[in-house]
């Protein structure tokens, strides 16, 4: 671990600071002196150092069987991380996005025409934190829309793409809000399990409601071109959404 961080020309410190603990902990795992490490703590050294978790946890003196569970957690989180926080977060953005640059779609959701849950449908349709789905394996031979797929065939799934297709897409906002046929959540074997789909959809209706609730007066406080998108093939989120507002006053008891 410690030629890692040299050879990333980081200090104790500095690794300390990207990793989020004390500078002391590092000195420690680098001692091989912590016996039960947290597996976020792990997950995010072996993000920062880019070398594999089970080497780090062999190297920092945890013994296999708490190696073996650790890595399981470890897994079990990048997977809450990448199909569950990142969707939720960037469904949660990509609406607060619209309703402050689409004069259309925030008329409808603050003027009452559209209910919170009905916006978040839309933009399952129009704005999907889901773009495309990289790596899938036909299992067997078959054909789709024309083309001839054999086993074995690498697919990019283009769930944004789908959604997009005349064929399917609503014509109208109000049917964009109550038609849930889009693929952002795709579909069969691997599609996101039940009931998370439904938890998001809390998650989400929630934040917009209380966002509308509490602060009705939210602008956007820069240039709608200049918000950033993350860089990625896969999941469309922004960097950031710089937001102005009135703070309201607590209300003392
Ligand atoms: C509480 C929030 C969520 C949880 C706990 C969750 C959980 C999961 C899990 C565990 C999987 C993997 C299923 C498998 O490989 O068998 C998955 C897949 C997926 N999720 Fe979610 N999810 C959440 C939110 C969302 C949101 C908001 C979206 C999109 C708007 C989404 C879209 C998808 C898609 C498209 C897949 C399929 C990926 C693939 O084909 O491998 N999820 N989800």
């Amino acid at each position: 671990m410690r030629s890692a961080r040299e050879s990333l020309h980081l200090t104790q410190a500095e690794l300390a600071r990207r990793v989020g603990i004390s500078r002391a902990a590092v000195a420690e795992l680098e001692a091989g002196r912590i016996q039960q490490p947290r597996a976020a703590v792990f997950a995010r050294l072996s993000a920062v150092l880019g070398i594999p978790a089970a080497i780090l946890l062999a190297a920092t003196g945890v013994g296999e069987a708490g190696a073996a569970s650790l890595a399981g957690i470890e897994s079990d989180e990048l997977v809450v991380m990448a199909a569950a926080q990142q969707p939720t977060a960037n469904w949660i953005g990509n609406t607060l996005r619209l309703m402050l640059i689409d004069d259309q779609f925030s008329l409808t959701l603050q003027g009452g025409r559209s209910s919170a849950s009905q916006a978040l449908n839309e933009v399952l349709w129009k704005d999907t934190p889901t773009q495309n789905f990289i790596g899938r394996y036909a299992v067997q031979d078959c054909e789709l829309g024309g083309r001839r797929i054999r086993q074995g065939d690498l697919l990019v799934l283009g769930l944004a793409a789908a959604n997009a297709d005349p064929q399917v897409h609503p014509g109208s906002f109000a049917d964009s809000g109550i038609n849930r046929a889009h693929m952002s959540f795709g579909h069969g074997e691997h599609g996101c399990p039940f009931p998370a789909p439904e938890l998001a959809e809390v998650i989400a209706r929630t934040a917009v409601e209380v966002l509308l609730d509490r602060i009705p007066d939210v602008q956007l406080a820069v240039a709608p071109d200049d918000l950033q998108w993350r860089p990625s093939l896969w999941m469309r989120g922004l960097f950031a959404l710089p937001v102005r507002f009135t703070p309201v006053t607590r209300l003392s008891r």
